[in-house]
């Protein structure tokens, strides 16, 4: 092959490439069965969801400090949405999943309703056992709860702390 030859060859190879992989994109051209699968796969799994209720714990508590009823009513609310998520996702997490949404979801709620910090403080107390309950039965036992957490990330609550870095005592 001359120089020319080369070139054009590179640029034909290019271009099937190209039009190759916009064909692959499974999006478009999976069938539905296999377009479903990769949904349920890509699913987030419990330490996605954990992630996010780690937050919102620390929000919770903060919010509650610093007389932000609504916004704890708020918090204690997603955390039960997102404990729901863990069991419509992860299945074999279902039956623990249920057990503390039965027993830590009512008493926090009453806590937060309460709208005094005591009553909260004690509330709160209970929910993070409960929490590290599920972590115990679910192989975790190692992922332990501050009980009373030392920042929280949330704009509403403006303490100057981030998800990536909490802040320095
Ligand atoms: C259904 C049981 C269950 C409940 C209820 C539960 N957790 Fe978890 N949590 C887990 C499991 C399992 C993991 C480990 C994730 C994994 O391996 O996929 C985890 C991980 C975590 C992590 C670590 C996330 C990370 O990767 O950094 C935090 C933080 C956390 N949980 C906080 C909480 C808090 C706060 C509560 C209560 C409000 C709670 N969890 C309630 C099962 C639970």
């Amino acid at each position: 092959m001359n120089m020319q030859a080369q070139r054009y060859f590179i640029v034909l190879l290019g271009l099937m490439i190209g039009s190759y992989t916009m064909a692959s994109d499974w999006r478009h051209s999976d069938s539905a069965d296999q377009k479903l699968q990769n949904l349920i796969d890509a699913l987030p799994g419990t330490s996605h969801w954990m992630f996010e209720v780690g937050e919102r714990y620390n929000n919770l508590y903060w919010a509650a400090k610093q007389g932000k009823w609504e916004f704890a009513e708020y918090q204690v609310e997603e955390i039960e949405k997102l404990v729901q998520l863990v069991q419509l996702t992860r299945p074999k997490r279902a039956a623990t999943a249920q057990e503390f949404l039965d027993s830590a979801i009512p008493p926090i709620k009453r806590a937060v309703e309460s709208r005094q910090w005591n009553s909260f403080k004690f509330g709160f107390g209970q929910l993070s056992i409960a929490c590290m309950h599920c972590h115990v039965q679910n192989d975790h036992a190692f992922i332990t709860l501050p009980p009373a957490p030392k920042g929280a990330s949330s704009p509403v609550l403006n303490m100057g702390a981030t998800v990536l870095s909490p802040p320095v005592e």
